[in-house]
Formats: structure tokens, sequence, C-alpha cells
């Protein structure tokens, strides 16, 4: 069996450097918000050429308090893509805002920004793109419209680490950007933790604030807030995996270009980077006609390919209070009808690559005749 995504794969090849920091966590005692996160915080604002992180529970509740930190609340409106994970859209609901699904680029993935234009209203309060499996949206178009209307940017970093657009890397755009560390995601913890990035030191404050139950004065409280701390077990963790990140990233890459390689003549979509980006490939996304069949044999073969997103979250049944329709987002319903993605993380072997990239060309010679 080949999965998806193998945690204990990269684990095995840390294990010292992680007992030892753990072993120097248990013994420092400060366990909570304690020298590791401080660390951490600094070395991921770094990584994004910003000046400050705050690391918090999840990269829900990053979202979640970065949107509450831009004044996001009941009557607002936030725009962002239906083609993602549905925590995008739960962080904008938990603040009683609407959020409001704009279409995305077939080629990309990613939101549509003439669409975007489409969808501002008075109302709108931040737009939020979605930087999906590992590439950047068209951040030049999208600060444009946002500075044109006054609107707030809040990037959805999650699945984007690393990843660069002319240059930039992501969390650089925007008043904030939001990123999980989710074990399977391109720098994962061993458990949930998340990071809210940001040059302004106001909004900085106040997602500080908001993750400590709304007080900076101990047991002082000036709001109702949040117990949401990225915990110093996990930020040790993590320090111990972010020098490998790049090297990570260029792996994955790899593979990728591997597979675009192997399927250049076959009836699949590979995955299209936009110039000026560079992907992080937290996924490796194909567009496949007859794609329900082809997942379910890929799998049969001891291949772990998944779909994201089966749902794009206008058609949830979470969100139908919504008023969406099928048909509204004809692109988002689209690629989730089509999308396939196959394993690729940076311990798979050229051998596994291959194994992966047989299985697909014979089952697919099979479906085609
Ligand atoms: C695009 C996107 N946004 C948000 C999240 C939420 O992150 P977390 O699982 O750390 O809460 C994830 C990952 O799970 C994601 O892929």
């Amino acid at each position: 069996m080949i999965p998806i995504f193998d945690t204990s794969a990269q684990t095995a090849k840390l294990q010292e450097q992680f007992k030892e920091a753990l072993a120097e966590v248990m013994l420092d005692g400060r366990y909570i918000l304690g020298p590791n996160v401080q660390t951490f915080e600094q070395e991921i604002a770094e990584l994004c050429g910003v000046t400050q992180g705050m690391g918090v529970a999840s990269g829900t509740d990053a979202l979640h308090l970065a949107l509450k930190a831009c004044g996001v609340g009941p009557g607002d409106e936030v725009i962002t893509p239906s083609f993602t994970f549905i925590a995008t859209a739960e962080a904008i609901v938990y603040c009683g805002a609407t959020p409001v699904f704009v279409d995305i680029d077939p080629e990309t993935f990613n939101l549509d920004p003439v669409q975007i234009a489409q969808k501002i209203t008075s109302r709108t309060k931040v737009i939020m793109p979605v930087h999906l499996f590992g590439q950047i949206a068209d951040m030049d178009a999208i600060m444009s419209l946002a500075q044109e209307h006054g609107i707030q940017v809040v990037e959805d970093c999650a699945q984007a680490i690393g990843a660069t657009y002319k240059g930039r890397p992501s969390g650089s755009f925007g008043a904030a950007g939001c990123f999980s560390f989710y074990p399977t995601k391109n720098l994962g913890a061993f458990g949930d933790g998340g990071m809210v990035v940001t040059r302004d030191p106001t909004l900085a404050a106040q997602v500080c604030k908001l993750r400590a139950h709304g007080s900076n004065i101990r047991y002082y409280h000036d709001e109702v807030g949040f117990c949401s701390r990225l915990d110093e077990v996990q930020a040790a963790i993590l320090r111990v995996k972010l020098p490998h990140l790049r090297n990570w990233n260029n792996r994955r890459a790899e593979i990728a270009q591997f597979y675009n390689e192997r399927f250049e003549n076959l009836p699949v979509q590979t995955p299209a980077t936009a110039s000026g980006n560079t992907h992080t490939y937290h996924q490796y996304t194909l567009r496949v006609s007859d794609r329900d069949r082809l997942v379910k044999e890929m799998q049969a073969a001891g291949i772990g390919a998944m779909i994201y997103y089966p749902v794009p979250i206008h058609l949830q049944n979470a969100f139908q209070s919504f008023g969406y329709k099928l048909g509204d987002l004809p692109a988002s319903e689209k690629a989730a009808a089509e999308v396939l993605s196959l394993p690729i993380f940076p311990e798979l072997t050229d051998s596994q690559a291959e194994q992966v990239a047989d299985t697909l060309t014979t089952l697919l010679s099979k479906i085609t005749v």
C-alpha cells in the first residue's frame, strides 16, 4: 500500500532530535507560550517576510482569530472560495458573518479575481483567498481590488507554507496570513497547531489578546476571548522540522515534475502552475473524467488516491441556510467532480512514485478502451 501521506516515515528519520527536543520541554516546565513557541513564531514570521507570528491551537483558529482581529462580525460579508476545506468558511460563520462564495479559475483551483469584483458589496469586510493545494492565488489582482474598495485581505495559507508568488512568500500579502500545522501539512506537528502572521502590530496585539481569553494582563479581561495557544510541545517538534521544509518542498516538486512527465499523454489534466508561482504541492491534484471509478480502482490497487474535495462548501448540508444551489458555482462543482489527488510527500521513494504512475497508466488504459 502506498499511502497518500506517511507521517511515520518523516518521524522515523528525525526521531532522535524529537526525543531531545521533547525532553528539554519536559524539564524546562514552561508548557504554555514557552520559549519554543516564541522562537518558532519569530522563525515563521521571518519565513513569511513579516514582523510577527502568533501561535494558536489550529489553522481553523488562526483563520477565526485573524478575521475577528480584522473586526469581522455580524452583518459583514467575507468573500472566499467554495472549493476548499470546510474550515475556511467555518471561520467566517464563527464570527457571525456571511460567507460569500466566489468561483475558481479552473486551471489553478484558486479564486477568480474577475468574479470577486462582481461579488463586492458595501458589506464586504474581508477577501479571504485560499492558496489551494500549495499554490498562491492571483494576489496582484486580489490586493488591487481590496485596496480599491478599502477591504482587508486574510490569506488562508494552510496548504502553502513556503510557496512564493513573484518571489514573495505566502502570508506576506494580506493583513494576516494563516497557517495550519495539522500533521499531514507540509510542516506538520504531532497534533493540532496553527499560526497567524502579520506586519501590523495592532492586529498582532489583538490576536495575542484573543488567544489568551481576551487578556493582555493576567486576570484582567478586556473582552471575551478564546483559549487557543500553540502548544509548547508542538512548537518544539515544529522547530526540529522547520530547517528541512525547503528541501521537503523541493522533493515534492520533483515528484510532481515526474508525475507531470509520466502523465503527459494520458487523458488527464495535470496541475498547472501559474507563471511567477512556486508550488509547494501539498497535494498533487489531477482532473480526470470517470473519476469516481478511477479512485476506487486506484485504492483497490493499493494506491492511496483521495478526493480533495468531493463537495464544494456552498453545496454542503451545513451551509444550506446561505441559500446556494447546484449550478451557482460551475467551476467549483466541476472541479469537485473531477479532481483526484495522488500520493505526494517528501519520503515517497522514486520506485513508489513509479508504481503510482504505472498503476494510473494501466487503469486509465483499461477505462478508455
Ligand atoms: C485550506 C485549509 N484551511 C484551513 C485548514 C484548517 O487547519 P486545521 O486543520 O489546522 O484547523 C486546513 C487544513 O486542515 C486547510 O487545508
